[in-house]
């Protein structure tokens, strides 16, 4: 299939002949009604409102685990389908419980807390992978509704249990290997070369829980530290890398998938700076390779809501992969604006069961940078900043995350839509380092 930038590309449907049904949506809603979790009928049924007033019951809630800047985007999506996304948040101050009027105040690793969230709630899932298997265990044996599944979402959960089933199914994956002691990193390192990587099995994000020692010295410590920290370590061969990609698919429990077209991701400091979608001259036997790697991975796995496969492009032209999240995903944020269905709402429909949006991009080129906290917050308001980009830029879409000021947070991100990769970039970088910087990296100063 060809990923130029003037073909569109299409929903692709892994069983189109496999649309649900409203019947096959129901089933999947009432199969968890014994326990507080409403099927679609008995809302229909069991309401006692007029029909002059709204009944909340009458559409689905969903409880989202996490609090965070993606639980905020998906009530943004739940908002325009009608529906109620509960929020599992720490902080009554966290981005998502900003703005949700449903939010259960409470840690994704209490299971009491977690309960709570998922009373009456027609699907349970998440904005990040870090619940305790346990308790997700316990929660699918009363009755709730969780999606992804545990059993899919273990491969987004642990580096090591993921590395592991990837290289079982014969996918293409770095050389790794599981470190209980200081030793096993050094004679991985001397096997397979330094720089060698090294990264928590577990509970990683944005490049935090990654490093990547130079020496057998700088190796031994880390791995003596973390362990004592009681952090779980895995090696990993360096990968000359050409590039990162990320393929992004969704899939619902019917079985129904679509993929949005390949990305390439630029991270800075192990963390995603900026997304360009599609990815500029892959070929189309890596974009199709890479596209069929997630949708068969998705199903595989049994995956539901939004997978998101990072991979490496290698310096001679093969594809990696790096690791899954089963959620919304940083490299799908250009699809807010850029692509007919956005993943927020993508992970609704497919969480709930309904058929899957068109995935179709919106323009030759959507570039989504992100606003990520400077070393020093300037001293302009945030408010101030976004005036003045408006003024100069009014075709920057903006989103703010409701979060303060750190070095290398991200705290917002922009997407900018156009016909001309380099230009669309420029302009999405350019206004993302204002937000974060209020300087203008061309020297541009309104009042010349
Ligand atoms: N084996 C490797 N070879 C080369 N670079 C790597 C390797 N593993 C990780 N990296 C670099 O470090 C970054 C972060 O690694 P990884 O995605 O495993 O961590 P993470 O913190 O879970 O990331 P995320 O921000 O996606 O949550 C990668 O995007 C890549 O730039
Ligand atoms: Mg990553």
């Amino acid at each position: 299939m060809t990923q130029g930038p003037s073909v569109p590309v299409p929903v692709i449907a892994a069983r189109h002949d496999k649309i649900p049904s409203h019947e096959g949506a129901q089933r999947a809603n009432n199969r968890h009604s014994t326990l507080g979790v409403f099927g679609r009928a008995e809302r229909q049924r069991g309401s006692a409102v007029t029909p002059r007033s709204f009944d909340p019951s009458a559409m689905p809630t969903v409880t989202m685990v996490g609090g965070g800047q993606l639980a905020r985007m998906t009530h943004q999506a739940a908002i325009a389908l009608g529906q109620r996304l509960r929020v599992l948040a720490e902080n009554p101050d966290d981005p998502a419980a900003q703005v949700s009027p449903d939010v259960v105040l409470g840690s994704h690793t209490d299971l009491t807390a977690l309960r709570k969230a998922a009373v009456g709630s027609h699907a349970l899932t998440f904005d990040h992978e870090h619940v305790p298997a346990e308790h997700l265990a316990a929660l699918v044996a009363e009755g709730v509704n969780v999606q992804p599944p545990p059993e899919a979402l273990i491969y987004a959960q642990d580096k090591l249990v993921m590395r592991t089933k990837l290289a079982e199914l014969g996918l293409p994956v770095p050389a790794f290997a599981a470190v209980a002691e200081p030793g096993d990193a050094v004679r991985f390192g001397d096997a397979n070369g330094w720089p060698m990587v090294l990264k928590a099995v577990r509970g990683g994000y944005d490049g935090r829980g990654v490093w990547m020692p130079e020496s057998a010295a700088a190796a031994t410590e880390i791995v003596t530290d973390q362990l004592a920290r009681g952090v779980q370590l895995l090696a990993e061969a360096k990968v000359p890398l050409r590039r990162e990609l990320s393929a992004m698919v969704a899939r619902s429990p019917y079985g129904q998938a679509a993929a949005w077209p390949v990305v390439e991701t630029v991270q800075r400091n192990g963390q995603c700076a900026v997304v360009i979608a599609p990815a500029p001259d892959l070929s189309d036997e890596l974009a199709t390779g890479a596209e069929a790697l997630a949708l068969n991975l998705a199903e595989g796995l049994g995956v539901v809501g939004a997978m998101a496969v990072e991979l490496f492009e290698t310096t001679d032209g093969r594809l990696l992969v790096n690791e899954l999240a089963m959620r919304p995903h940083n490299s799908g944020h250009w699809g807010m604006d850029g692509a007919r269905t956005g993943q927020f709402e993508q992970h609704l429909r497919a969480v709930l069961d309904y058929p899957l949006g068109d995935t179709t991009p919106l323009a030759p080129v959507t570039v989504m940078a992100n606003i990520l906290g400077a070393q020093q917050a300037p001293a302009m308001s945030i408010d101030e900043r976004l005036h003045h980009l408006f003024a100069r830029m009014p075709e920057a879409k903006v989103h703010l995350y409701g979060k303060g000021e750190r070095p290398d947070r991200k705290i917002g991100h922009i997407n900018v839509l156009g016909d001309d990769v380099a230009v669309v970039r420029e302009k999405a970088e350019r206004a993302a380092h204002w937000m974060s910087h209020a300087v203008w990296t061309d020297g541009w100063d309104p009042h010349d």
